[in-house]
């Protein structure tokens, strides 16, 4: 029985796996794909010809406009609008300079009564209680359990610590820089580094979002807004992983510390950086590799740690299923 029709914004790294997701298993949950959106238009799914023609565009890694039901000049909105969706699964690229189009966007999809289940950080890192205000005006339900850590509840722990004394967040949210720092250790140059981080599609196209901190920037905003301390990733300081030399990511190992990237959050004192530093052995952050996350709660003078993987694609894509079983759960009260 389909209990929500929905659509695909993106259709890239993440985009892909939803999309396969929820053709593959989406009858377990009641999720009918009714479009999906690229950068240059849309389709309208039609029927069972259209799925099977978007499984095979996955199979080959081709772009949506490959498809032969591929409306140009159709956008999410629109796309949206045409085929009854009741909720919008948004994968499409971060804009955090301008917020655009992304902003656009979303407002458009939350003015017409659409619910939002995103793993773009853009909006909710550049003004979250601005947006959280916007949705609920009018009924519709906002999830991002995708943002930030992807498959480890990030997000569920930073809301069952609502009300708490949180006073400090510490965390390695940047997957593509860690596995960065972790090849540069083993010898790599940056250079190396990030030429393999991104075949294995792990950085943005522009890689200095993931190595000059806008990423993990974007990540600690929206943890701190979720426990109510209202910040925007303006108000990150930042400062990039290449601060510390190839030399002196090498020598610290050497001398039993690891360099990382940490995301920082005092959240009584009002200070927000991601920078670059040496961790040592009993520090939990110590532990991050690879696609690891690890994230340090101060909670009542006692640390929290929660620790799991983050991406890749597959990963981001099931944990947005979670937020879709989560509004079926919400939607009579919305
Ligand atoms: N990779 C992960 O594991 C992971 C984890 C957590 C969160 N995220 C977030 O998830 C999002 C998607 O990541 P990704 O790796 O899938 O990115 P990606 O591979 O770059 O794919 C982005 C997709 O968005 C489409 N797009 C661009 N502008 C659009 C617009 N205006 N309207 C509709 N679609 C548009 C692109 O269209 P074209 O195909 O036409 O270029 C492309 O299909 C990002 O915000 C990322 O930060 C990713």
């Amino acid at each position: 029985m389909v209990e929500v029709n929905v659509f695909v914004v993106g259709f890239g790294n993440v985009g892909k796996e939803l999309v396969k997701l929820i053709l593959r298993e989406g009858q377990k949950y009641g999720i009918e794909l009714v479009g999906v959106s690229a950068s240059k238009g849309s389709v309208l799914v039609g029927g069972p010809a259209d799925k099977v023609n978007l499984l095979r565009l996955i199979e080959k890694d081709e772009k949506l406009e490959n498809h032969p039901s591929f409306k140009p000049g159709v956008g999410s909105v629109e796309g949206a609008l045409l085929t009854g969706a009741e909720l919008a699964m948004i994968v499409m690229p971060p804009s955090y300079k301008t917020g655009e189009p992304n902003t656009t966007i979303y407002k458009a999809l939350a003015e017409a009564g659409i619910s939002i289940i995103t793993a773009d950080k853009t909006v909710l890192a550049r003004d979250y209680q601005g947006f959280m205000d916007y949705a609920k005006k009018r009924g519709v339900y906002i999830g991002y359990r995708a943002t930030v850590a992807a498959g480890t509840p990030a997000i569920d722990s930073a809301k069952g610590l609502r009300g708490r004394d949180v006073s400090s967040i510490r965390a390695v949210l940047n997957a593509s820089s860690n596995y960065i720092l972790g090849l540069v250790e083993k010898g790599l140059s940056f250079e190396e580094a990030i030429k393999e981080a991104k075949a294995a599609k792990l950085l943005e196209p522009d890689h200095t979002v993931d190595t000059h901190g806008l990423d993990a920037a974007a990540k600690i905003t929206i943890l701190a807004n979720t426990l109510g301390v209202r910040v925007s990733i303006d108000e990150v300081d930042r400062s990039p992983i290449e601060e510390y030399s190839e030399e002196e990511i090498r020598k610290a190992l050497n001398e039993g510390f690891r360099v990382k990237q940490v995301a920082f959050a005092d959240l009584v004192k009002r200070v927000f950086k991601v920078y670059p530093t040496r961790v040592s052995r009993d520090d939990p952050l110590y532990r991050a590799e690879k696609e690891g996350n690890v994230i340090v709660f101060s909670v009542e003078n006692e640390d929290i740690v929660l620790e799991g993987p983050a991406g890749p694609a597959w990963r981001t894509a099931r944990v947005m299923i979670t937020d879709v079983i989560d509004y079926l759960e919400l939607r009579e009260y919305l």
